[in-house]
């Protein structure tokens, strides 16, 4: 039961990049900044083989320095429809070069592109909304790609919630957890 649970949690989080607005689309990422949780919304947008998870960001936020210090993170699902919670939990690799990086970057088009061309960094203060300016010679995107080491389902369910933890430490075996 427990490895139909691990698969269910894979097919889960694959939906959120997989079906049109899935609540999964939109997950929580956490980062340590000094010590203190980091969290905001990103959009999942692939998986591979080995269920690392891909996001898409721009190379100046203050995640990226966060990550390059502390690679630690956390990547929190709900789906409000079916009660589910799902916390991915691992390190994160940025990738700023190379063929995946290319590949990624080829896909993302038109206006999207928009988002990783800006003059000036995320979160750098301006006076209107209106005046973001952008770059046409050169972008700041980069792939985030989260590597499981500890994952977490938590179903709310009558008679019986189900919540389970799976652990690379321990071949990736799960234990059921008191809700
Ligand atoms: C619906 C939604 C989707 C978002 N998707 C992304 C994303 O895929 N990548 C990203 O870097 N920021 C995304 N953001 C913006 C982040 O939440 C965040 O404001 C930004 O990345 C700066 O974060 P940081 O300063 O902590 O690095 C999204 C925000 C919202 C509301």
């Amino acid at each position: 039961m427990l490895n139909q649970i691990l698969e269910d949690l894979k097919n889960e989080v694959k939906f959120g990049y997989l079906k049109k607005k899935h609540p999964f689309r939109y997950p929580s990422l956490a980062s340590i900044e000094d010590n203190v949780p980091v969290q905001r919304t990103v959009v999942l947008r692939d998986s591979t083989q080995d269920f690392e998870l891909i996001m898409y960001t721009d190379e100046r936020s203050d995640k990226i320095h966060q990550f390059e210090i502390n690679p630690n993170a956390s990547l929190l699902f709900y789906n409000h429809k079916k009660l589910l919670q799902i916390k991915v939990e691992g390190k994160m690799k940025l990738i700023r070069s190379g063929k995946d990086y290319e590949d990624y970057w080829s896909r993302v088009q038109g206006k999207s592109q928009k988002d990783f061309i800006t003059t000036n960094p995320p979160g750098t203060p301006i006076d209107n909304p209106d005046h973001v300016e952008y770059k046409d010679d050169e972008h700041h995107f980069c792939l985030l790609k989260l590597v499981p080491e500890r994952m977490e389902y938590l179903q709310l369910k009558r008679p019986n919630h189900i919540r389970a933890v799976f652990d690379k430490t321990n071949n990736w075996e799960g234990q059921f957890l008191n809700p």
